[in-house]
């Protein structure tokens, strides 16, 4: 595609330069995409200090190889992520590290491993026919794609959790999850500052929602538990429920069940629900690219029983789900504590720092992409060359990789293709869409989209 024709979707302007701690601060709260200043995207480290804390973004292959990688053990979750995503994912693979960690992920894995992606794509397949049904339902009237997008995904997470239509408990759970976006989820100084053993100011209100939100996932658990047992696996509860440490044989209490469903429905299903929306929101401005998606589905059958043949012939399609994932990563950035001093890829890291990876940075970095702020899924086609070492991370790297990626990506795949065959999708206002970070990087506002049956 020639260069002059390639669609350079909305961000937020960088700063011109490093802000100052009061702004970055400010920023970090309210969107985060905005705390990088235009060299950030051209430099391999960008080193700050705040009241004796050093903090860095790292874009340089060998220091991420080092930090990820090759010695995950030094580099832990921060306080202030502890703080905000423990109220919902409890003590579940999201937050554990050393010993727990290792055993946790190894009972999880194999319940999301490529092997059970068909089983996977029978539920996706379910819950996407069932969306598409209320879309050609609504179609004519301008839509709202994100909460739709968000609806689906959560149906998707239950179904594929639970086997339950969790329609009588999503509005609750995207009630609850909106409220704890907008009043929790925010990070404060103190939030940042203190070890996560002292509890911050805002930490009271957060472990009150956090019981009451525990509180539905014993409930959801308590319908799936009351379902006449089955021989064969039918969904990821029965494989969590059946999962053994294989050195140990020990399976997860009740407690560790719920914290692990939780765990999974929160980080699988706002992250996927964003990446749809994205992709839907390019592709309305993106309209030759939307026809050829259109062409790939049209052939192909989206029922439960295809569905998983489906996902092995959705090959632009997928590439338009990665080239999403590069222009608008959910998981903007992955931090971390140094916990000892350490020398990644020639940088010299201090106890204490502040270590940031930021897939948004990565992804638009001026010296590793070519034409890095446009839309260009052909980059991500079979002939095309790789992205270079470590400059896509979409879903992390190293043993603490997204778990659910196989999951995520055959979810968006499968539900962007049948949408693409149902609809040719339209942004129905010109208003810019721009994308804002807080805990996954969402839109500035729910924009209307016009739907035409295809
Ligand atoms: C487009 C969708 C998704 C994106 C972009 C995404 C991104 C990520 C990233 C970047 C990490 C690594 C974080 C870090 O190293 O700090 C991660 C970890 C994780 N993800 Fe995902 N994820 C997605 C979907 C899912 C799904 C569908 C599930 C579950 C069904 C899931 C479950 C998890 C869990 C449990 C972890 C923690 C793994 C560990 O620490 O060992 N994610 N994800």
């Amino acid at each position: 595609m020639s260069t002059q024709s390639l669609l350079i979707p909305a961000r937020p302007a960088p700063p011109a330069a490093a802000l100052s701690f009061p702004r970055f601060l400010r920023a970090v709260r309210t969107n985060a995409l905005t705390m990088w200043p235009e060299e950030a995207y051209e430099t391999n480290v960008l080193r700050q200090s705040f009241l004796g804390r050093e903090r860095l973004l790292v874009n340089d292959p060998d220091a991420i190889h080092r930090i990820l990688v090759d010695n995950p053990g030094n580099y832990l979750r921060t306080a202030a992520s502890i703080r905000i995503l423990r109220p919902i994912t409890g003590r579940g693979l999201l937050l554990s590290e050393g010993d727990d960690w290792r055993l946790q992920r190894r009972t999880i894995a194999p319940a999301l491993a490529p092997r059970v992606i068909p089983m996977l794509a029978r539920h996706i397949a379910a819950c996407t026919q069932d969306a598409v049904a209320r879309l050609r339902a609504a179609a004519g009237a301008p839509v709202d794609l994100l909460a739709a997008m968000q609806t689906l995904a959560l149906d998707i997470a239950g179904r594929s959790m639970f086997s339950l239509e969790v329609t009588r408990y999503g509005e609750q759970m995207r009630a609850a999850l909106n409220v704890y976006a907008q009043k929790h989820a925010r990070p404060h100084l103190l939030d940042m500052l203190l070890p996560p053993g002292i509890p911050a100011p805002r930490d009271f209100g957060r472990r009150r929602f956090s019981r009451r939100w525990m509180a539905l996932m014993d409930e959801i658990m308590q319908a799936r538990l009351a379902a006449p047992a089955s021989d064969a696996p039918r969904d990821l509860f029965d494989l969590l429920m059946a999962a053994r440490d294989p050195e140990t044989g020990a399976g997860f209490s009740h407690e560790q069940l719920r914290d692990q469903v939780a765990t999974l429905i929160l980080a699988g299903h706002e992250t996927t629900a964003v990446t749809l929306f994205w992709a839907l929101t390019l592709l309305a401005q993106a309209p030759a690219e939307q026809e050829a998606l259109a062409a790939e589905a049209s052939a192909l059958s989206f029922a439960e029983d295809d569905a998983a043949a489906t996902l092995g012939k959705l090959v632009r399609t997928r590439a338009m789900v990665n080239e999403t994932l590069r222009l608008y990563p959910p998981a903007f950035t992955m931090a971390r504590q140094a916990q000892a001093a350490d020398r990644a890829g020639g940088i010299d890291i201090p106890a204490g720092a502040l270590l940031l990876i930021a897939p948004w940075v990565l992804h638009r970095h001026r010296r590793l992409w070519r034409d890095p702020d446009a839309l260009d899924p052909s980059r991500f086609m079979p002939d095309a060359p790789p992205p270079p070492r470590f400059a896509y991370l979409p879903f992390g790297t190293g043993p603490r990789v997204c778990v659910g990626a196989q999951f995520a990506l055959a979810e968006a795949a499968l539900a962007l293709g049948a949408t693409m065959k149902s609809f040719q999708v339209e942004l129905a206002d010109r208003r810019p869409v721009l994308p804002v970070a807080v805990v996954t990087t969402q839109p500035d506002h729910a924009p209307p989209f016009r739907l035409r049956p295809r």
